[in-house]
């Protein structure tokens, strides 16, 4: 089974293909799939800006979109320019959109420009989330 380190630098390798000429912060995102299948994903922008695309649901829904529904993890890593200085943390939209797919103990592995690595839980990143049962 893939290693965070490796996943996070297969999140990394997809942050430079992060399409962001109007924030020029970079965002890329790695999938771990159940079946030890990797989706990656980047930033995708948009000149109306509200068509953009995070990294997190790139990934996603090229995943869901070739028939992968149920994943393990995801590794996150993004900064100016590239130069991911800090963890970077999932929006709210991309934490509620990994949220119908996936339960509380799903993990998030993130690393900053230091090297430091961080590990945290979806029930930690998405408490008392919404869903319809
Ligand atoms: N971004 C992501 O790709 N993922 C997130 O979770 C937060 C933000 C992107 C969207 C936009 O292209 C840039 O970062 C600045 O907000």
């Amino acid at each position: 089974m893939i290693t965070p380190e490796e996943l996070l630098k297969q999140a990394e390798n997809a942050m430079h293909l992060a399409y962001a000429p109007y924030s020029n912060f970079k965002v890329g995102a790695a999938l771990l799939c159940s079946d030890g299948t990797v989706f990656t994903g980047c930033n995708v922008e948009n000149a109306s800006y509200g068509v953009t695309n995070c990294a997190e649901r790139t990934a996603l829904f090229k995943a869901v979109s070739e028939g992968h529904t149920e994943f393990e993890a995801i590794a996150i890593v993004g900064g100016h320019d590239g130069n991911p200085e800090d963890f970077c943390f999932p929006c709210g939209t991309c934490r509620q959109a990994l949220s119908e797919f996936v339960g509380g103990d799903f993990s998030f592995f993130f690393k900053n420009g230091e090297g430091e690595t961080k590990e945290c839980t979806m029930k930690e990143l998405l408490p008392s989330s919404f869903n319809l049962h």
